[in-house]
């Protein structure tokens, strides 16, 4: 069993990518590859790191419904990743375009919104016109996702425990922002360890720097799952 971990490859280097994909595939969920990847490497790199383990595509696509729509329809003609992304502010018509294109080209691949971006606070959202607190944003977002035909959501581990209690089941709640017992936190200001994310109500967690930037990072991942498994 793997644990449900997916490592950010936040790398443009594709061998660098692949070696770390290689090394991980044992222990871990999957990979995600973002916008600094796909735009470098497009569908033919993604698909030489999925050769080796499942993928979450995180290129959070937010435009008109029938743009999204045609969008994920192009990618998902190359790659059947386990989850692809798109911003729940694109609106409930743009959700539901993106929840039918996904459904229909890619059966097996799970669609998850992003909420409101942890890079924003409350006194950004008031300058972008949404009405705050974040959380209560995030709920407003998430909800509206779901019911338009959304897998789930990707959330920070301020809001997963929140998110399951509101939602309930059934509804795949992916967080970043997670750090093992001990780890340095780097950038991310509020961090949890994998046990009490999981323990929280998520789904699956993303974890980037505490793998890819250890010395050996098989080793790394393998140890995080098992901190999961006690
Ligand atoms: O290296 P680290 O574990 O911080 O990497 C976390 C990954 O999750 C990065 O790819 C980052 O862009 C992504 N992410 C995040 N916080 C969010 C959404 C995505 O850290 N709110």
């Amino acid at each position: 069993m793997t644990a449900p971990i997916f490592v950010a490859l936040d790398t443009t280097d594709l061998g660098q990518a692949e070696g770390w994909a290689k090394a991980v595939a044992p222990h871990l969920a999957g990979v995600k590859v973002g916008l600094e990847f796909f735009y470098a490497h497009g569908a033919a790199g993604a698909q030489k790191v999925a050769a080796h383990t499942p993928l979450f595509l995180d290129l959070k696509l937010h435009d008109i419904p029938n743009t999204v729509a045609g969008g994920l329809r192009a990618v998902l003609a190359h790659l059947q990743p386990r989850y692809i992304n798109i911003h729940a502010g694109g609106g409930p018509a743009m959700v539901s375009a993106a929840a039918e294109a996904v459904a229909a080209a890619s059966p097996n691949t799970r669609l998850l919104a992003v909420t409101v971006l942890t890079s924003l606070d409350d006194a950004d959202l008031a300058a972008v016109g949404q009405q705050g607190p974040a959380a209560e944003q995030v709920l407003r977002l998430a909800r509206m996702a779901k019911a338009n035909g959304a897998n789930g959501v990707v959330c920070s581990p301020a809001e997963v425990g929140m998110l399951r209690r509101e939602i309930g089941p059934g509804f795949d709640l992916v967080v970043p922002g997670i750090r093992p017992a001990g780890a340095a936190s780097q950038d991310q200001k509020r961090v949890m360890t994998p046990a009490d994310a999981m323990a929280a109500g998520a789904t699956a967690l993303v974890i980037g720097r505490p793998i890819t930037a250890a010395a050996d990072p098989g080793e790394a991942a393998r140890q995080i799952a098992e901190s999961l498994a006690r």
